[in-house]
């Protein structure tokens, strides 16, 4: 197990990031020596070509995929030090992730997939239920709480998602193009929470997008290029 290189109050950290793909006696190399740290409380954007390996790095970032070089730090722990019970604990408690494909579970209604993380995380049902209901409600979803997936919009899914990825009050939340379904309006109130959250709660936002309306009102914005990611 390697010390994290970078500061010590990150929430997280990658260093010499990289990652290829195997295709038949070809490696298609995605991205390679990537650096990122964030801060608490810090919005960061993620710009950058479709196919240019954003969804990819998220994957890395959030323990969903294992990286070909170097290593990821969340909330202070090396994933790769990790078992893979102890990496789920960990995302369960550190990490909100918001999927690309938002990923719901379809036989579940809006407000028992919000109240998901929170009873894996043994929270009692009752408060679980109230906290996911008033998230549920701050998304614009007060009325669709006993909707299954099926039964709602694009945007109202995407939304739901974005609840479920903040009702355990993690420190980082990731999020793959969460306002691609949304109108300006939507797209502006989920802004405004993100803004708010990481002002009140010091949560640290991480944030894929094609929306440069959303993009510019982060703190930073970084283009992925080539492998790298480029200040921009
Ligand atoms: N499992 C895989 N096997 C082989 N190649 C892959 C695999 N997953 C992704 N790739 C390739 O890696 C590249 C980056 O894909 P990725 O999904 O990260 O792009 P993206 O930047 O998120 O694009 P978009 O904006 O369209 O969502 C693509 O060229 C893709 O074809
Ligand atoms: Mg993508």
């Amino acid at each position: 197990m390697s010390e994290s290189p970078m500061s010590d109050k990150a929430v997280l950290s990658c260093r010499n990031l990289g990652k290829s793909y195997e295709e038949g006696p070809e490696s298609v190399q995605v991205l390679a020596n990537l650096q990122l740290e964030l801060l608490p409380g810090e919005r960061v954007a993620i710009v950058g070509s479709s196919g240019s390996g954003k969804s990819t790095l998220l994957n890395l970032l959030g323990g969903l995929d294992t990286p070909s070089q170097g290593s990821v730090w969340l909330a202070g722990e090396e994933l790769s030090a990790l078992g893979e019970r102890a990496r789920g604990l960990l995302r369960n408690r550190a990490l909100g992730f918001v999927y690309q494909f938002h990923h719901l579970l379809a036989e579940f209604t809006a407000l028992e997939n919000v109240c998901m993380p929170l009873l894996i995380g043994r929270t009692p049902i009752p408060e679980a239920r109230e906290r996911a209901e008033a998230l549920l409600k701050r998304v614009g979803l007060g009325h669709r709480l006993s909707h299954k997936p099926a039964e709602l919009s694009g945007g109202e899914r995407q939304r739901v998602a974005i609840a479920r990825a903040l009702v355990n009050r993690p420190g980082l939340v990731m999020l793959d193009e969460p306002t691609g379904n949304l109108d300006h309006h939507t797209a502006q109130g989920i802004q405004e929470l993100m803004q708010e959250l990481s002002s009140a709660s010091r949560t640290a936002f991480l944030v894929v997008t094609h929306d440069l309306n959303l993009a510019r009102q982060m703190d930073r914005v970084l283009r992925l290029e080539d492998g790298h990611l480029v200040p921009i």
